[in-house]
C-alpha cells in the first residue's frame, strides 16, 4: 500500500489504454492524483479508447472505468495548478503515453503546456519523472532528446509489454507497462507481481 500524491500526464502517442490501465491501479493506492492531459492525448484518446465526447469533457472514471474521487483533473493551459510549482510536494510525475513531441519540449526545457511545466519543475526540484515514451522507430532526434532527459534525471521507460506472465489479453499486456511506471514512483501493483522464475 502507497500513499501520497502522485502526477499523471497524458499526450497524443498512441497508448491511452496505458494511462487508463495506470489509474486503475494508482487510484486505490495514492491519496491524491492530479491529471493533467495535452490536447491532443484527447483526440487519441477518444479514437483509441472508442469515448465519444472525451475530448469535450475528460472525466476520469470514463477512462479507468471506475470512479475516480481522488483524481483532481487540471486544465492543461492553466500555469495556476499546484505541481506547476516547485513548492508542491508531490511523490513523482509519471507521463503515459509520452510523445515524442512531448519528450522534446520538456528535453528543451519549453514549458509551453502544464504537462511539460510540471515535467520540468520535477528535473528542476530532482523528483521522480517517468516517461512511458511510444515511438518506432526512433531518430537520432528522439535519442538525442531521450538522453538528455536521462542525463537529466527521468527516467525513460518504453511502452513495452512483457510477454513472459502470459497476459490474456489487452489490458494485461498494458497492465505490465503501467505497473513498472508505477514502481518507479514507489508502488509494486499486485496485479502484476514480481517476476519468480520457476524453471520448467
Ligand atoms: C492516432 C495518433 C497516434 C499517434 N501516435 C504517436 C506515437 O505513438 N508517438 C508519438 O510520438 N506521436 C504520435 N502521434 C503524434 C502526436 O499526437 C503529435 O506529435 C502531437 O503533436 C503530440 O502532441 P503532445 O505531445 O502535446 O500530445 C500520434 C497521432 C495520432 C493522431
Amino acid at each position: 500500500m502507497r500513499t501520497g500524491r502522485l502526477v499523471v500526464a497524458i499526450t497524443g502517442a498512441s497508448g491511452t489504454i496505458y494511462a487508463a490501465r495506470l489509474l486503475r491501479m494508482a487510484v486505490p493506492a495514492f491519496d491524491e492524483i492530479f491529471l493533467t492531459y495535452s490536447r491532443q492525448a484527447l483526440q487519441v484518446a477518444e479514437l483509441e479508447l472508442d469515448l465519444p465526447g472525451f475530448a469535450a469533457d475528460p472525466d476520469p472514471a470514463r477512462l479507468a472505468d471506475m470512479p475516480c474521487p481522488n483524481v483532481r483533473v487540471m486544465d492543461p493551459h492553466s500555469y495556476f495548478q499546484p505541481p506547476a510549482s516547485g513548492s508542491f510536494t508531490h511523490d513523482g510525475m509519471v507521463i503515459i503515453p509520452c510523445s515524442m513531441g512531448t519528450a522534446g519540449r520538456i528535453a528543451a526545457g519549453v514549458s509551453d503546456n502544464l504537462v511539460a511545466r510540471a515535467a520540468d519543475v520535477c528535473l528542476k526540484e530532482r523528483r521522480p519523472l517517468v516517461l512511458v515514451v511510444r515511438e518506432t522507430p526512433l531518430s537520432l532526434i528522439h535519442l538525442r532528446n531521450l538522453t538528455a532527459l536521462t542525463e537529466a534525471g527521468a527516467v525513460v521507460l518504453p511502452a513495452s509489454p512483457t510477454f513472459y506472465g502470459k497476459p490474456t489479453g489487452i489490458d494485461a499486456m498494458a497492465d505490465t507497462v503501467a505497473a513498472r511506471a508505477l514502481h518507479q514512483v514507489g508502488l509494486t501493483p499486485a496485479v502484476v507481481p514480481p517476476w519468480q522464475y520457476k524453471a520448467p
